[in-house]
């Protein structure tokens, strides 16, 4: 396990925060309900039949785990009022008719669909964060908490970030050994605005997950408007414009660009070409301009330069809100409940 990974876990079992799992079905998430429980990294509310689970899961123990049935909860109609009030006024873009026409209606939709019961939880209070998504797409998974959850204050859009942790720490170019990438797997073509968001949630997650001081580089293929000639696709403006409106946001946050990848990490290169800048030549948090650039990054850094990828992590939400890979282990639902304990600090 990795040093960073290690910290993180440690710092969650001192919280005691309660991580609600809303996919009983999956014998993945059930086993990390487990041992997260024991393990004392948080306390765990897992969503199902408790029947059904144990009849799934006969060797796993969930003496430690709190099993809620949304069937029987007696909450359940309390949290299809909140549900109802939240989204009242919503069309839905299918169908073109209210979201829910009722508080029935409200009640037998999170009868089926346990990621928004779970969000509902979390937004009244009786959890501190949401991991799911072992057995639900993305939009599925994030969806709920877009429109229960929200934004928190100050920041508009959810955003994702991975921990890129290195193999060893002989890089000079990356002498923490751990950098964080955004947004690599939500936002396909974020706007400057958003961009500034993400930017700044990804400095928080840096400081406050990865435990490193921020320095943030918003990346182009330009260094300081060395080019010029984007006429198609506005992505070096749209960097210029996004690093202005976060330097306005978080004046006290070390943060610069537009850079190439090599002016912001290599200080030859951050020397020559942007040498008034405090972070080229030696930043940690990388602010890609859209999700294809994001994602090929990270998967790059991955195979090629060996580093592990920790996430992605979802920030920006008012309450700390999880997306699992579908094709994840038991060891990786543990982890993403640890790093949501934390971010629910
Ligand atoms: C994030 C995502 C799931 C949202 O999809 P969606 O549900 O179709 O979004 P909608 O446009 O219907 O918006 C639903 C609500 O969420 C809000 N919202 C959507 N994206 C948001 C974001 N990034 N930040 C904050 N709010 C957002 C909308 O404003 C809307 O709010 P409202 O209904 O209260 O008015 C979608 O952008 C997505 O699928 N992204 C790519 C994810 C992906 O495929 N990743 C895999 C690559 S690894």
């Amino acid at each position: 396990m990795s040093q960073v990974l290690e910290n993180i876990k440690k710092e969650a079992s001192l919280l005691g925060k309660n991580i609600v799992l809303p996919e009983g079905e999956d014998s993945r998430v059930v086993k990390a309900a487990e041992l997260a429980a024991n393990e004392g990294l948080a306390k765990v509310t897992l969503l199902g039949n408790p029947d059904e689970i144990k009849m799934n899961n006969p060797d796993v123990c969930l003496d430690k785990v709190v099993v809620v049935d949304p069937v029987t909860n007696e909450k359940t109609e309390v949290y299809a009022e909140m549900l109802y009030k939240a989204r009242e006024g919503k069309i839905n873009k299918k169908t073109g008719a209210p979201e829910y026409a009722d508080v029935a209606a409200a009640k037998a939709s999170i009868l089926k669909d346990y990621t928004m019961y779970a969000a509902l939880m979390l937004k009244a209070g009786d959890v501190d964060g949401l991991v799911s998504g072992a057995c639900h797409s993305t939009a599925n998974t994030l969806r709920p908490g877009l429109q229960v959850i929200k934004t928190a204050p100050g920041i508009n859009t959810v955003s994702s970030s991975f921990i890129m942790v290195a193999p060893n720490m002989d890089n000079p170019y990356n002498p923490d050994g751990v950098a964080v990438f955004a947004d690599c797997a939500i936002n396909i073509e974020p706007d400057a605005q958003q961009i500034a968001d993400i930017a700044i949630s990804s400095a928080e997650t840096a400081k406050n997950i990865a435990g490193i001081e921020p320095r943030v580089a918003m990346l182009s293929f330009s260094t300081k408007g060395s080019g010029n000639d984007d006429k198609f696709f506005k992505s070096v403006p749209k960097m210029q414009e996004a690093t202005a409106i976060a330097k306005a946001a978080a004046p006290d946050l070390k943060l610069d660009g537009e850079f190439q990848f090599d002016a912001a990490v290599a200080p030859e290169v951050g020397k020559l070409k942007a040498p008034d800048s405090s972070v080229a030549g030696n930043a940690n948090v990388f602010i890609f301009p859209n999700i294809n650039a994001g994602n090929i990054g990270y998967k790059i850094a991955q195979r090629f330069g060996g580093y592990m990828a920790l996430g992605p992590i979802c920030q920006g939400f008012a309450k700390p809100i999880n997306d699992l890979s579908r094709g994840c282990n038991v060891d990786d639902v543990v982890a993403v409940i640890a790093i949501t304990a934390l971010q629910a600090k």
